[in-house]
């Protein structure tokens, strides 16, 4: 695949469109890249290896960009294994090339491979740099983000940042979709729970100059680079993006989504901004999830289930929970056909999370909606839109 960077820094990654699901739990419609890069100079440098699934792939694009070059160095900036299972494979093709990676990266990688690599370690700490020739590349490290040992790069003759997960994106670098959909996706699903991680590499991140942000997944961005450092920015404070009403529903025999349905309409005519609904047993939880950060206000509407919560939208909440979900502003409906406990359920879970604000009322609905839930309809209806 034919991406240019720029004369000297090469793209040498591999689209996957046949893996099921990333990390065994997220759809990827148009696929995932892991990518890989090299800079070409008197040190030549590989960036990073790729999946299991894509090294024989990897290696020939590293062949034939190499030529006959040896590499200096192998520079690895994140261990999970979509990024470091062609460490075992270069390293022995290339018995003297040298591993940059950080402390804690050189710690694990043990773990990560079979071979002694000990002593070809080259170990890096925040600010220190390494000249290749004409390239100079600068460490800034981003621990959890996503995993404790993660390391950005900064080239400042090209003023590339080689930003690891940072940036990173669903899709197949040949899919022609939008960055922000995905890339929130990807970010809130794998790297969410990291906000304050996140906040204080981008508060390091703003003192380079970047022309070029190079990810270990989807697009090199070269252009409007501030749209992407400000979504990263209000992504990573668990600030709402947007004003609008997440709807996240189960409905068992669709009592519940014709109450939410209706909910729905009415949000719409008290002027809500936008109101999205989701149902959390049937549609992508992961897409769910982003929409949850996404907008400013969320009204989860459960069955009660076993005298407990409808399986799926605990997975919700305990999902939430777990990526740090947080300062929003929260309605209830319950329904339950003798012992609605799911309301009560929900809030004990929401109740769990930082800054959330129960709107009232609850609405309840005794299985079916009726005249009297409707004005309870109408009154959280209002309740969330003034
Ligand atoms: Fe793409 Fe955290 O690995």
């Amino acid at each position: 695949m034919n991406i240019t960077i720029s004369d000297k820094i090469k793209y040498v990654g591999v689209n996957d469109k046949t893996l099921d699901l990333f990390e065994s739990q997220y759809v990827i419609p148009n696929g995932v890249s892991y990518n890989s890069y090299i800079i070409e100079d008197e040190k030549t440098t590989i960036m990073d290896t790729v999946d299991k699934r894509a090294v024989s792939e990897w290696i020939g694009n590293v062949e034939r960009e190499l030529k006959d070059v040896k590499p200096t160095y192998l520079l690895v900036s994140h261990l999970e294994p979509d990024h470091s299972a062609g460490i075992e494979i270069i390293s022995e093709k290339y018995p003297e090339m040298k591993i940059i990676l950080s402390q804690r990266a050189a710690n694990m990688l043990p773990q990560f491979t079979n071979k002694d690599l000990s002593n070809r370690l080259v170990i890096v700490a925040e600010g220190d740099s390494i000249d290749l020739g004409s390239h100079k590349l600068n460490f800034v490290m981003a621990p959890m983000v996503h995993w404790p040992e993660v390391m950005f790069t900064y080239e400042s003759t090209e003023k590339v940042l080689f930003a690891a997960d940072g940036f990173g994106k669903f899709g197949a670098l040949d899919t022609d979709e939008d960055w922000d959909c995905e890339a929130r996706r990807y970010y809130f699903n794998i790297v969410g729970k990291y906000g304050a991680q996140v906040q204080a590499v981008l508060k390091k991140a703003a003192t380079l100059d970047i022309k070029t942000i190079c990810p270990l997944h989807g697009p090199i961005l070269k252009e409007n680079l501030e749209h992407y450092i400000n979504k990263y920015d209000i992504w990573s404070s668990y600030k709402p993006e947007d004003k609008g009403i997440l709807i996240a529903y189960n409905s068992i025999h669709g009592n519940t989504k014709k109450a939410v349905e209706k909910l729905k309409e009415l949000l719409e005519e008290n002027k809500a901004e936008k109101v999205v609904l989701s149902d959390l047993s049937r549609d992508d939880m992961a897409e769910t999830i982003e929409d949850a950060f996404r907008y400013d206000r969320l009204i989860i509407a459960s069955p009660t289930y076993d005298a407990g919560l409808f399986p799926t939208t605990e997975k919700f909440l305990r999902h939430l929970k777990h990526k740090n979900y947080q300062n929003r502003k929260v309605g209830i409906v319950e329904n339950g056909s003798w012992a609605p406990m799911s309301g009560k359920l929900m809030k004990e879970l929401l109740g769990e999370m930082k800054d959330i604000t129960i709107v009232e009322p609850t609405v309840t609905i005794k299985t079916s909606m009726k005249e009297e839930t409707i004005e309870k309809l109408k009154e959280l209806a209002k309740a969330m839109t003034c």
